[in-house]
């Protein structure tokens, strides 16, 4: 499984990178505005320290314009993936780009049916929102199982990524389901060195250790 960090912030990004673990980011809109950055000024810093795909999200809503932006996101780094709403115009803009040779990663995709017309349009990636699905009482979960099970049974190229992750349980079912890439935030990251085992083992081996005679 690949590991993308959910994140417009560099200092976290930074720290991912230093524990091995990251194969790339995912930002929106959302995420960067709270770094309060100028966004092509944050998103190419990303680019510069990350060794992987690093997904931009275009803002335009028609067909023209969200190809021109994806375009030009597409040329600030080798390593932009543009991020484009699943929305019909957005899956032209997909097929459009995927013509270019241009990687786009699908978002806000919430079904099965979504995640299908995704990849028939030629996507890189499709992120599907757990979390969010759990807020209005579905099972994100299953959505993500469907999903997966599509891509792999039609042998798309589309890469699925399981994204509002918001716990380390989410992380662990998906690796049980062979999801191919889980983008999670950086309190999630943090939550998985965590196991309460770990910190019981460590504090009773230091404290042996102070017993030996030096
Ligand atoms: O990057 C998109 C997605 O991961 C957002 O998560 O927690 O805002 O639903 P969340």
């Amino acid at each position: 499984m690949q590991f993308f960090l959910d994140t417009a912030n560099v200092s976290e990004i930074k720290q991912a990178v230093g524990w091995g673990m990251l194969d790339g980011v995912t930002t929106n809109p959302s995420l960067v505005a709270k770094e309060g950055r100028n966004f092509k000024e944050a998103v190419l810093e990303i680019c510069s320290i990350v060794d992987g795909p690093v997904s931009a999200e275009c803002v335009r809503e028609d067909y023209e314009g969200m190809l021109a932006e994806a375009r030009d996101l597409a040329s600030w780094a080798p390593n932009i993936v543009v991020k484009i709403p699943m929305t019909a115009e957005g899956m032209r803009v997909v097929k459009a780009c995927a013509a270019e040779e241009i990687k786009t990663n699908v978002t806000l995709v919430f079904s099965v049916n979504q995640a299908l017309l995704a990849a028939k349009a030629g996507a890189t990636f499709v992120s599907v929102f757990i979390g969010r699905v759990d807020d209005t009482g579905g099972d994100g979960m299953l959505v993500i199982e469907q999903c997966q099970e599509m891509l792999d049974t039609y042998g798309f190229d589309a890469e699925l990524i399981a994204a509002s992750i918001r716990h380390p349980l989410h992380v662990a079912q998906c690796l049980e389901l062979g999801v191919d890439v889980c983008t999670i935030p950086f309190s999630v990251a943090k939550m998985m060195f965590k196991h309460p085992l770990t910190d019981i083992g460590i504090a009773r081996f230091l404290d042996d250790y102070a017993k030996i005679p030096k």
